[in-house]
C-alpha cells in the first residue's frame, strides 16, 4: 500500500510517500481501508519525536481516520468487514490502510458522509470530554475558547453552544473569527490586534468567564487566567504557543481550578465517560447542531502540505488527506 512515511524524527517536510507493507489486524484490532484522515497538530509533534507516543520508525502519522472495514482480528464483534467506520488511531492514518483498536472504532451513522466522519473523532471527542468532564460547563455559563477556529477550537465553540453556554471565540485573524461566528460564537476577540484581558472585561464585566478552553497556551495564558471569574475552570487542552506555568496564588484568590484534559487518557481510564460524550455528540450531529468544517482535501502526495497548513498557522477548521479517489 502507499503511505506517507516518517523515516527520521524531524520537521514534517521530511515525510515522503512510499510503498509500505499493509498492516494485519491482531486480536482486538480492525483493518480499515482509509477514505480520509484529518490532520492534527499532534501529528507534527509526533513526527518531531516529542509526542507522548514515539512509534518505531518508519511509521505514518495520522491519529484518526474514516473508511471501510477490510478485516477484523480475533475477538472483534463491535464492527464487521464492509462497515463504514470512523476511528481513533495510535498513528498510521495517512496511508491507504490503517489499524485501529476495535474499542476506538465507531460505525458511521447513516446520513454522515465521509467528509464529516473524517473530521469528527479527534476534534469533537477531545473538545467534548474537555468541556463536559474537566470544565463541567453548564447551560447559562460563559465559555472562552482560544484558537477558536482551529481543529479542536471550532468544535469547542459548537459544543459550548450545544451545551447552552454563551461562547466568546478568540483567534488571530478576521477570517478565523468569521468561521467561529458562523459556527455559533456569540462574541469575537482578535487577540492579534486587541488586548485579550481588556476585551474580556468589556465582554463579561466583573463576572469573568466560567470556563476557558485553551489549546494554545503561551502568551495568551496570563490574560486568559485573569479573565476567569470566581469558581472559573481553566482547561488545558494543548500548548501550540508554549507551555504555561500556573501560578497557584491566582487560583486560590478566586477559587479557580486549572485542569488538564487529554482524549487519549479518557480512552484508557474513563471509556464510560468517552462513550457518554460520543453518544451526545452523535445525537447533536443528527439534530444538525454540529457542522464539521472541512477547508482542504489533499491527496496523500500532498500530505506534507496538509501538515504545514497547521504548523504554519494557516489552517482553520479541518484539513483532510485523501489517499484514494477524491471524496
Ligand atoms: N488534549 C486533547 O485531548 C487534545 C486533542 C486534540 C488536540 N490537542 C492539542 O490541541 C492543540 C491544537 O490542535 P489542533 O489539531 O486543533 O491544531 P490546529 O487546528 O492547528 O489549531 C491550533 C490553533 O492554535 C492557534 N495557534 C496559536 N499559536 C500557534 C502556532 N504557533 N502555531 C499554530 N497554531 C497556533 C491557531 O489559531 P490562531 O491563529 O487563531 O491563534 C490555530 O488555529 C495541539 O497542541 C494539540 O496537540 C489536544
Amino acid at each position: 500500500m502507499r503511505a506517507l512515511l516518517c523515516r527520521a524524527w524531524g520537521a514534517v517536510d521530511g515525510l515522503e510517500v512510499a510503498e509500505s507493507d499493509a498492516p494485519r489486524p491482531g486480536p482486538g484490532q480492525v483493518l480499515i481501508e482509509v477514505r480520509a484522515t484529518a490532520v492534527n497538530y499532534a501529528d507534527a509533534i509526533m513526527v518531531g519525536g516529542t509526542y507522548q507516543t514515539k512509534p518505531p520508525l518508519p511509521f505514518s502519522p495520522g491519529l484518526e481516520t474514516a473508511g471501510t472495514v477490510l478485516a477484523i482480528g480475533e475477538g472483534v464483534t463491535r464492527v464487521a468487514p464492509g462497515d463504514r467506520v470512523m476511528a481513533l488511531l495510535h498513528y498510521g492514518g495517512m496511508a491507504e490502510q490503517a489499524l485501529a483498536d476495535a474499542a476506538d472504532t465507531w460505525r458511521i451513522p447513516d446520513g454522515m458522509g465521509w467528509r464529516d466522519a473524517a473530521a469528527f473523532p479527534v476534534a469533537y471527542f477531545s473538545s467534548d470530554v474537555a468541556l463536559r468532564w474537566a470544565g463541567r460547563l453548564e447551560a447559562g455559563e460563559t465559555l472562552l475558547v482560544l484558537g477558536a477556529a482551529g481543529g479542536v477550537g471550532l468544535t469547542a465553540v459548537e459544543i459550548g453552544k450545544a451545551m447552552g453556554a454563551r461562547v466568546i471565540a478568540a483567534a488571530s485573524t478576521a477570517e478565523k473569527l468569521a468561521a467561529a461566528r458562523d459556527h455559533g460564537a456569540d462574541e469575537l476577540i482578535n487577540y492579534a490586534s486587541e488586548d485579550l484581558k481588556t476585551r474580556m472585561r468589556e465582554v463579561t464585566g466583573e463576572r469573568g468567564a466560567d470556563v476557558c478552553f485553551d489549546p494554545v497556551g503561551g502568551d495568551l495564558f496570563d490574560a486568559a487566567l485573569s479573565s476567569l471569574g470566581w469558581g472559573g475552570r481553566y482547561v488545558h487542552v494543548g500548548f501550540v504557543g508554549g507551555v504555561p506555568q500556573v501560578p497557584a496564588n491566582r487560583l486560590l484568590v478566586k477559587n479557580r481550578a486549572a485542569l488538564g484534559s487529554a482524549l487519549r487518557y479518557y480512552r484508557w481510564h474513563a471509556p464510560d465517560k468517552l462513550a457518554t460524550s460520543v453518544a451526545a455528540l452523535l445525537g447533536w450531529y443528527g439534530e444538525g447542531r454540529l457542522r464539521p468544517l472541512v477547508t482542504h482535501e489533499l491527496p496523500l502526495e500532498r500530505g506534507v502540505e496538509a501538515l504545514q497548513l497547521l504548523t504554519q498557522r494557516r489552517a482553520h477548521g479541518r484539513v483532510l488527506v485523501v489517499p484514494g479517489a477524491p471524496l
